[in-house]
């Protein structure tokens, strides 16, 4: 006996001729938890998949031992009976269903007879939440009334309901506050406890390194380095994926401060479901030429109601002026922001950032299609040369500009939605959560960016989870709590425990 749950063999995946994975070797013990660490487009989510059989036995190369005897699965339906359970990056969840019908989906209680067993499901369904603490969640409303964070819990909720001996965490707390992030890593920690498997996946590598016995670093489809947990560090982490030591998370440059260019009076925003609640009330703040906003608060704080107000994409009743150079913005429309130059970046990529039936070149140049359309003919050679510059400057990594979205992987989509507004030439350009999923590196080139457009004029509003972050890149600090405006931080030697204590009300 090996004492190995798994093995994963030589395990090659070519899309459309090109590897994607090149000879990985992987192996779990019941009860351990492996950290499944790369850069974008290492090829971690493509080994999952082949995994658990998105891509079933025969569309890639290698073996797979589970449980002593060679697995060839065809279809998820067989990995998960074997009980390998896979949380997709990607949100899975059914929008118009409720929370338990999501919960139970695919895996339904029925009555004899057949009919749903909607009474057993609901329960159930609200023990597995309340041992997430999501006590407050309504298991029959339809899981959109939800926020990214709830879903995020919920989709684990029901990956619980399954009988894992294996579970796969594929960026799992991306969109998750700091709290819910503690209840996640007591849930794995509880299912190592009973012999249960875990592959966890996350850009948050001190979580990793909390939570993981074993770090296995994978590069451009390539095995690395298979190292106990105790004998690495978050650096080695790094240095193992990028191939180098990474001394600086953030990098600096001078960017000259100009005159006001943007102006929010008075935004009030209210709950589309509850129109008596405020989910922004009364905020006001202005924004300088060249200067990088940060907007720090807790989830539910009201941070992307407050800028998607102001982008003019707010889906409920919203009052305030918006001001740019000293022109009243109609916000009914984020078009017509769009044309008075603002951009924005939003948190939710799979729904509001990439249109999923288009190519990486069309999804860059979606919003300014008028710019490059001379009268009705779309000038290609104009356009192609305009994404090749976009792709470049992000280091966007793409076989093809003419590949299909969905093909990149997690964070080259979120760089290919920032292409996109960038070519618009915004003078505000708003990024909420800009790199949620986005490795240590592409960070780096992000906030580099960030930095340059700031030199070159553009004012930046970036909302951020991550404080770190947040300090690390702006000049300037607002802090928001239950939709109030708490704190206006001037970013010089300002401390986290000051924001914390802003964002936490109790300042
Ligand atoms: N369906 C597909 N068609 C073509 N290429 C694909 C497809 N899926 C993935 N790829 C490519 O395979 C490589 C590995 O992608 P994968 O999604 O596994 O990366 P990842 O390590 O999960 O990255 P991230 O941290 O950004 O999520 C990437 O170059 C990606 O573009
Ligand atoms: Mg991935």
């Amino acid at each position: 006996m090996s004492g190995y749950l798994l093995e994963m063999k030589g395990i090659a995946k070519r899309f459309d001729g090109v590897p994607a994975l090149d000879g990985i070797d992987l192996a779990i013990r019941p009860g351990e938890c492996i950290g499944l660490c790369g850069e974008n487009g290492a090829g971690k989510s493509t080994l999952m998949k082949v995994l658990s059989a998105v891509y079933p036995h025969g569309s890639w190369d290698g073996e797979i031992v589970w449980d002593g005897q060679p697995l060839r699965a065809r279809s998820v339906r067989e990995t998960e009976e074997a009980g390998i359970i896979i949380i997709h990056q990607e949100l899975m969840l059914v929008p118009e269903l409720s929370v338990a019908e999501n919960i139970f989906l695919g895996n339904e209680i029925t009555l004899p007879g057949g009919r749903l067993d909607y009474p057993a499901m609901n329960r159930r369904a609200e023990e597995i939440l309340r041992g997430l603490r999501l006590p407050d969640v309504n298991v029959v409303l339809p899981v959109k009334h939800y926020g990214g964070g709830h879903q995020q819990l919920i989709e684990i909720g029901k990956a619980l309901n399954k009988n894992a001996r294996l579970l796969i965490l594929d960026e799992p707390s991306a969109s998750l506050s700091a709290s819910e992030i503690d209840v996640l890593l007591g849930t794995v920690r509880d299912l190592k406890a009973r012999g249960v498997a875990c592959v966890y996946i996350s850009h948050k590598l001190e979580e990793v390194a909390a939570i993981c016995d074993t770090i296995v670093v994978i590069r451009d489809g390539k095995h690395i380095a298979t190292t106990p947990m105790p004998q690495m560090s978050v650096d080695r982490i790094i240095a193992q994926m990028c191939g180098r030591e990474m001394n600086q998370m953030y990098p600096t440059l001078p960017h000259a401060i100009g005159e006001v260019v943007m102006e929010a009076r008075h935004i009030t925003c209210y709950d589309p479901e509850n129109p008596r609640r405020k989910k922004v009330d009364d905020v006001s703040f202005q924004v300088r030429r060249g200067e990088i906003l940060g907007i720090a608060g807790i989830v539910g704080a009201g941070r992307t109601e407050l800028v998607t107000a102001i982008f003019g994409a707010y889906p409920g009743r919203h009052e305030g002026e918006v001001w740019l150079e000293g022109q009243r913005v109609d916000t009914s429309d984020p078009l017509k922001a769009i044309r008075a130059g603002f951009a924005l970046v939003p948190e939710d990529r799979k729904h509001h950032g990439i249109v999923r039936d288009l190519s990486v070149g069309e999804n860059i140049t979606l919003s300014v299609l008028q710019r490059y359309a001379h009268l009705t003919r779309i000038d290609d050679g104009e356009e192609t040369s305009a994404v090749k510059e976009q792709i470049a400057r992000l280091a966007l990594k793409t076989a093809s500009p003419a590949l299909p979205i969905t093909a990149l992987s997690g964070g080259n989509q979120q760089k290919a939605v920032l292409a996109r507004m960038l070519l618009t030439g915004p003078k505000v350009l708003i990024l909420d959560e800009p790199t949620r999923g986005v490795d240590v590196g592409a960070k780096f080139e992000i906030y580099r960016l960030m930095l340059e457009l700031a030199a070159q004029g553009i004012a930046i509003v970036m909302v951020s989870s991550e404080l770190a972050e947040v300090l690390g890149v702006s000049d300037r600090v607002l802090v928001l709590q239950e939709g109030r405006l708490r704190g206006d931080f001037l970013n010089d030697d300002l401390s986290q425990e000051t924001v914390l204590a802003a964002a936490l009300g109790q300042s």
